[in-house]
């Protein structure tokens, strides 16, 4: 007898797509010892914890060592004192009620979007938008939803059995509805990584769509608190009815510097039902409630203030600051390219920008430029699936200092 792996791990790329960045910035750091790399690549916040944030942080750790306050093991889904704020802040404004027991928190977005997958069937027909956030992809993949990607031909990229919704300057960014069968359908907007959004009517039509095909919408939230106009929904709950058909993820990752301290959350409203094989209707809250209890501890006391404190007046006011910031990098990158000629999309409601590259050269290539000529490390948008073929992102995560840096180094290239 042999041990046998799991197969589908088989049909994956080599390596995650910011693994493979990393290596890549790796090798030409050690080859090139003196350059000074500007790094615009994953999505990783500068700024520090803010003030207020740390002090929670700190308060919870000492009460971790005080015997009379000390906390084992808590809830899986979340104290109720971070759900409850949650709710308070980031969804009743909205007008948006939820029951604390739909909302649970966890150690980061990435994770539950990743892990959301496992409670559906892996009959499940799963829609993606091109580009997209890998993760999406290879949780499925590795699920055996999917058959192998295509190497070459008109469907080069793609995997067999996932369903591409093109996102591409064509169509403005713009999804369309599935035209075959959907089960689930993966959208994140503010859009990681075009940087791009929809509006409530756009949102709208999937909601619907959902409504009518009895599909159910995994909606990432993660950039919300980057968006900067009026039309553009926080929340899929804004759209009447969707709390029947939609699970939404959040994250304290960018907006408030979690990045490295890992808090998220994920809503899965009551209301929201999907089918067993005889035809009955099941809580989606309580399969995953069953799955987080089963599979995940909780995030620590001390982070969970941390998170918490995001929400006091002066962490709200801290963190809007450090948004504030990295939208003004978004800026001056969007102005310093479309100065030098490139087309750029995003910016506007989304810490990511998301660069046409000039004379429909590739991506990898187009990074391996800006890599060698200014020392800046963008990602390719090939990465992220074949639409983004032909586009790079930059982060605005960077300092103010560095995107200038890195502008003017880039306006200095001739393409
Ligand atoms: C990104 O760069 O797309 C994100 O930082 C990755 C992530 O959030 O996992």
């Amino acid at each position: 007898m042999v041990v046998k792996i799991n197969e589908n791990y088989l049909l994956l790329q080599n390596s995650y797509l910011f693994a493979e960045i990393a290596k890549r910035v790796e090798k030409f750091q050690e080859e090139n010892p003196n350059k000074d790399i500007i790094k615009m690549g994953i999505g990783d916040v500068t700024k520090p914890l803010s003030p207020t944030v740390i002090k929670a942080f700190k308060d919870a750790v000492d009460e971790m060592g005080d015997p009379n306050h000390f906390m084992g093991y808590g809830p899986e889904q979340g104290y109720a004192f971070l759900q409850e704020a949650i709710i308070k802040h980031d969804f009743n404004p909205l007008g948006i009620d939820l029951d604390i027991d739909e909302v649970f928190v966890s150690d980061g977005a990435k994770c539950d979007t990743g892990n959301i997958q496992e409670i559906f069937s892996n009959d499940c027909v799963v829609a993606i938008t091109d580009p997209v956030y890998p993760v999406y992809v290879d949780t499925n993949v590795m699920a055996g939803r999917t058959g192998p990607i295509n190497e070459s031909g008109e469907d080069e990229g793609r995997y067999d059995g996932l369903v591409y919704l093109p996102c591409t300057e064509e169509n403005d960014f713009v999804p369309e509805l599935p035209k075959e069968d959907v089960d689930l359908i993966y959208l994140c907007f503010p859009n990681n990584p075009t940087g791009t959004t929809l509006n409530k009517d756009q949102l709208s039509k999937f909601v619907k769509y959902a409504q009518d095909n009895q599909a159910i919408i995994l909606f990432d939230a993660a950039y919300e608190k980057f968006i900067t106009e009026d039309d553009v929904p926080h929340s899929i709950y804004e759209i009447e009815g969707a709390k029947e058909v939609a699970i939404e993820f959040r994250s304290f990752s960018k907006t408030a510097g979690f990045t490295g301290t890992r808090c998220a959350y994920t809503v899965v409203p009551k209301e929201l039902k999907a089918y067993d094989s005889e035809g009955n209707k099941q809580s989606i809250n309580k399969l995953w409630n069953r799955r987080q209890t089963t599979k995940f501890n909780g995030v620590s006391y001390p982070v969970q203030r941390a998170a918490e404190a995001t929400f006091s007046e002066s962490g709200k006011k801290e963190t809007e600051e450090n948004i504030a910031y990295y939208m003004k990098n978004a800026e001056v990158i969007k102005n310093s390219l479309e100065k030098i000629g490139l087309k750029v999309y995003g910016g506007i409601n989304s810490p990511y920008i998301w660069i046409k590259t000039p004379n429909n050269m590739d991506s990898w290539d187009f990074f391996d430029l800006l890599l060698n000529e200014a020392n800046v490390v963008g990602t390719p948008g090939a990465g992220f699936g074949p639409s983004g073929e032909g586009y790079l992102r930059l982060t605005a995560f960077n300092t103010l200092e560095n995107t200038k840096e890195a502008m003017k180094r880039l306006s200095k290239l001739s393409f």
